[in-house]
């Protein structure tokens, strides 16, 4: 009985408790790009894409333009209109599409003309408007091989576990159940797939081919639907290794919790808000890193929110929302799997996750180089995060 009392009032408390929004940290996904990879068979080659392969397209960029405008409207109390550089920090892997998407997105955040708003019309044109409010933002980036935060560049114990993952009865099963898709796939791609992992890249681009309506006529909406699934397995199965998400999330929830400890003891460095504009796998690993995860890619322009409130006890909480669609401003509150309700106590969360954090990550990433047995798989390669 007394119990139950507890619980109630817990519950109560945490949707009703008067609490302030004091701090928040946005992962984002790049917006729409062109494919990275191209199959032997592909009737389109590199030139037919804007700009070549991985990059941002002129609708990637509008659909950043609008989701800065969401994340200006939705932070209007916790950010100043004009750009106050110690309130804010925008980090982005370094990849022309996410260093794009992130200039794009401030663009929306911080117009440099008051109203300022995207004709409807062009929200899903591959146009530029020619008359864009901007002004220059700072945005932070280091060079790939060191980057350890918005992707895994140069990580040999990474790629040693996704060698591992790849010989897993998982990984097996999965191959098995698709054996004969595959071989279709190989008739016709005139690629070797030794495994999910390389049906991936098929599918990654002809998704995308799909979308620009140049797929090859082979690809039937049932063709489609198959690869599309190949592709959201295969970001569930390849974050599902503790070892792997730990590696890929674990370094972007340290830099938060680092950012947080700033926050609640006024450290001058805290900033209130991070943005860090990278990929879906980050997405993904943040995600599994959590236990949170499920069966999908995050879609182009994506992203999810790490709100920090203040309670009025003056304890803290993080509420986690997570914008699974483009050009949506449809958040999903995701509960924690060991959290009471939404809002997660900051104590709570630090106890759960604290033991998973990963450490030094040179010395996380140092591996006993074992020899590549598969093929490179393209798309979570370190050369292209997707
Ligand atoms: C691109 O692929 C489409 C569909 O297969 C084809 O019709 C078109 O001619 C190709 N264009 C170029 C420039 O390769
Ligand atoms: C916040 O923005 C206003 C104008 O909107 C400006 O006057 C003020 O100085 C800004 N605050 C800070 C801390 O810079
Ligand atoms: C690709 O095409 C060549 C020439 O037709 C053929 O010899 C080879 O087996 C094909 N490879 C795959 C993986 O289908
Ligand atoms: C987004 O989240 C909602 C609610 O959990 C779910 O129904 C939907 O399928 C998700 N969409 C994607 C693309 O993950």
């Amino acid at each position: 009985m007394l119990y139950s009392v507890i619980v109630i009032l817990l519950i109560f408390n945490g949707y009703n408790d008067a609490r302030k929004l004091i701090g928040t940290h946005i992962i984002l996904r790049h917006g729409e790009r062109t494919p990275s990879y191209l199959y032997p068979t592909d009737p389109n080659d590199s030139h037919f894409w804007p700009n070549g392969l991985g990059q941002l397209t002129i609708r990637g960029r509008l659909e950043h333009v609008t989701l800065g405008q969401y994340i200006r409207e939705r932070y209007s109390d916790l950010l100043n209109s004009t750009y106050v550089a110690s309130e804010i920090t925008i980090r982005s892997s370094d990849y022309d599409r996410t260093l794009m998407s992130a200039y794009s997105n401030l663009v929306g955040l911080y117009p440099s003309t008051k109203n300022f708003e995207l004709p409807e019309s062009f929200l899903h044109s591959n146009t530029w408007p020619e008359s864009l409010p901007w002004q220059p933002i700072p945005v932070h980036t280091v060079p790939k091989p060191i980057d350890h935060l918005m992707a895994v560049s140069s990580c040999g114990q990474y790629e040693e576990l996704v060698e591992i993952l790849r010989k897993s009865s998982r990984i097996q099963r999965l191959n098995d159940e698709f054996r004969d898709f595959f071989t279709f796939l190989e008739k016709h791609t005139n690629q070797s797939i030794a495994d999910i992992f390389i049906a991936w890249d098929i599918a990654d681009t002809i998704l995308i081919e799909a979308i620009y309506n140049v797929a090859p006529a082979w690809v039937t909406p049932s063709i489609l639907r198959q690869l599309r699934q190949i592709s959201d397995l295969c970001f569930y199965h390849l974050l599902y290794s503790y070892r792997i998400n730990r590696l890929r999330g674990g370094p972007l929830i340290r830099d938060i919790l680092n950012n947080i400890e700033k926050i609640t003891t006024n450290n001058e460095q805290g900033r209130k808000a991070k943005l860090y504009f990278g990929h879906d796998i980050t997405i993904s690993a943040i995600l599994a890193f959590l236990d949170v995860n499920y069966v999908h890619q995050p879609p182009f322009a994506s992203g999810l929110f790490f709100d920090l409130y203040q309670q009025d006890d003056n304890s803290y909480a993080i509420q986690l929302e997570y914008l699974n669609k483009t050009n949506s401003q449809d958040t999903q509150i995701i509960t924690l799997p060991e959290c009471l309700n939404a809002m997660c106590p900051l104590e709570r969360f630090i106890e759960l996750y604290e033991e998973k954090l990963p450490g030094d990550m040179d010395k996380e990433c140092k591996s006993a180089k074992t020899k590549r047995t598969y093929s490179r798989i393209h798309h979570v390669s370190f050369v292209s995060e997707s």
